[in-house]
């Protein structure tokens, strides 16, 4: 794993900003594996920086984001969708059906997921993968316990991933309790990752993913087996390294 550190968010962003438009640069047909939470946001503003800038162009690239909750369609604020739409794709040159988010709504969650992991696998491969990290060290919505073997499946949200996800929400209850998220072993499988820390309460998180032992009961420490992973992390993240 090679870790960069970096001041504060702002770099973070920069930096992971400059890594996806190396990936993009030299592939005709990028594929980008996106995510969302706070995290990235700083990112996506530089990538729209310089799609504005014209010093990249989206048109050819194809996204895959992580994952969606059950139960919220596009048109909901809440939900990835409307996130990923307001946050970047709405800006930037990308033709939305190059985007691919979980359909929240679909009549079958399940053949929802098989759907999603045959649309990945037939874009061939996914070129560099970005991630944030949960506190209890769930990537995508992968929660403690899922199986590395994971494909795209329906999960249920643990109650502190959902008490950390309310501040987006007027109440706790209005959380969804399920989401469809890539799989483990489907996020392993990207050439490449990208993985963004920053801010104080990831420090401990970001130790045990460096750190601690490669265990279902934290999902991001597989990341250790990954032959091409970056972290970013910014100082108040990288306290306890
Ligand atoms: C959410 C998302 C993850 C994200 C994580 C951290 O639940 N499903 O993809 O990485 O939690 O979010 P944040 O960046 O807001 O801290």
């Amino acid at each position: 794993m090679r870790i960069i550190n970096v001041k504060d968010y702002h770099d973070m962003s920069e930096k992971a900003s400059s890594l996806l438009l190396d990936v993009i640069e030299n592939n005709e047909h990028p594929v980008l594996g996106l995510a969302t939470g706070s995290t990235p946001e700083g990112l996506y503003e530089q990538l729209i920086a310089k799609n504005k800038e014209k010093v990249v162009s989206f048109q050819n690239t194809t996204t895959f984001n992580l994952d969606e909750y059950v139960g919220l369609d596009a048109n909901d604020s809440n939900s990835y969708r409307y996130f990923m739409n307001e946050k970047l794709f709405n800006h930037i040159d990308i033709p939305l059906e190059n985007t691919h988010v979980p359909n929240g709504v679909a009549e079958n969650s399940e053949v929802e997921c098989k759907e999603y992991e045959q649309a990945i696998q037939n874009a061939d491969r996914v070129d560099v993968q970005v991630l944030g990290l949960g506190l209890n060290g769930h990537i995508g919505f992968n929660e403690p316990g899922t199986s590395f073997s994971s494909r795209t499946h329906v999960v249920e949200l643990d109650e502190s991933t959902r008490k950390a996800n309310a501040r987006f929400f007027e109440s706790l209850e209005e959380v969804p309790t399920q989401a469809i998220t890539m799989g483990i072993d489907t996020i392993m499988e990207s050439k490449e990752i990208v993985l963004l820390v920053s801010g104080e309460n990831k420090a401990e998180a970001l130790k045990q993913l460096v750190h601690g032992e490669i265990t279902e009961d934290f999902p991001a420490s597989i990341l250790q087996k990954h032959k091409n992973v970056t972290i970013i992390a910014d100082k108040a993240a990288s306290t306890k390294l």
